[in-house]
């Protein structure tokens, strides 16, 4: 959608803070010896406390709250009785609709533990969604965002996922612009215009970049089983700084 009044800015942003908090009490929550299940009821619980309605719940009938990707799965991972353990990485994605209005989020972290040599995925991935979300501005060409996200990997030793993208969002959880590349892709042609609304979602890995879809038909797990890491922000275009409305 492009946020066009007053009205759509204020409820983009009312609900862009609820998945923000969400996710960071979440994040701040996870801790060794609980369960997925028992931390997406946390962001459950926040949500609804918040008026609030998951938003893949709503429009996937996906199996939880919360999406909650254990490495290597690294998207659309289901909540349930997998025990979080020290030194895990995991990817944590807060969606959710309040009054007709969608904003999406999403962060990686190690559970109770520093790995450098993850962390140092972990800040690229950051590094290129901060950078992305600067770069879109309105009348500048879309693919400035793979173009972002591609060569900040790149620069700092890391791989693109090609086959997870970011997306238009708004009214629903997916709109157009659908399948914002986390590469460059020159053939697209699309303008990025006043107002619209984008959930940036770089996701940087030390393998291929490919994903399978796990038996359990939500799970996208990396193809040769490397770690990825995923942040995820939701953001209205302008012709200057964006309003980062999950920050
Ligand atoms: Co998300
Ligand atoms: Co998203």
């Amino acid at each position: 959608m492009t946020a066009d009044t007053e009205k759509d800015i204020k409820y983009l942003k009312a609900i862009g803070r609820v998945v923000a908090l969400a996710l960071k009490k979440m994040m701040k929550d996870a801790r060794p010896g609980m369960t997925t299940a028992e931390l997406d009821n946390i962001g459950r619980e926040f949500l609804e406390k918040e008026g609030a309605t998951s938003a893949p719940q709503a429009m996937y009938k996906f199996p939880g709250a919360t999406c909650i990707s254990i490495s290597p799965v690294i998207a659309h991972g289901i909540p349930g009785d997998h025990v979080l353990k020290e030194g895990e990485l995991i990817n944590i994605d807060v969606s959710a609709e309040m009054d007709g209005y969608f904003a999406d989020t999403g962060a990686s972290m190690i559970v109770a533990k520093h790995i450098p040599a993850i962390e140092k995925m972990l800040d690229a991935t950051k590094s290129a969604l901060h950078k992305a979300v600067h770069a879109a501005k309105a009348g500048q060409p879309l693919n400035i965002i793979g173009k972002t996200i591609q060569q900040e990997a790149n620069q700092n030793g890391f791989n693109v996922i090609y086959d997870l993208t970011g997306h238009g969002i708004g009214h629903k959880l997916h709109e157009q612009p659908s399948e914002i590349h986390n590469f460059y892709n020159p053939s697209d042609r699309r303008i990025l215009n006043e107002g619209v609304v984008l959930a940036i979602e770089p996701f940087l890995t030390t393998g291929k970049g490919r994903v399978v879809e796990k038996k359990d038909g939500w799970s996208l797990q990396t193809i040769d089983k490397t770690i990825a890491a995923q942040f995820e922000h939701t953001i209205i275009v302008t012709k200057n700084e964006p309003i980062i409305l999950t920050l």
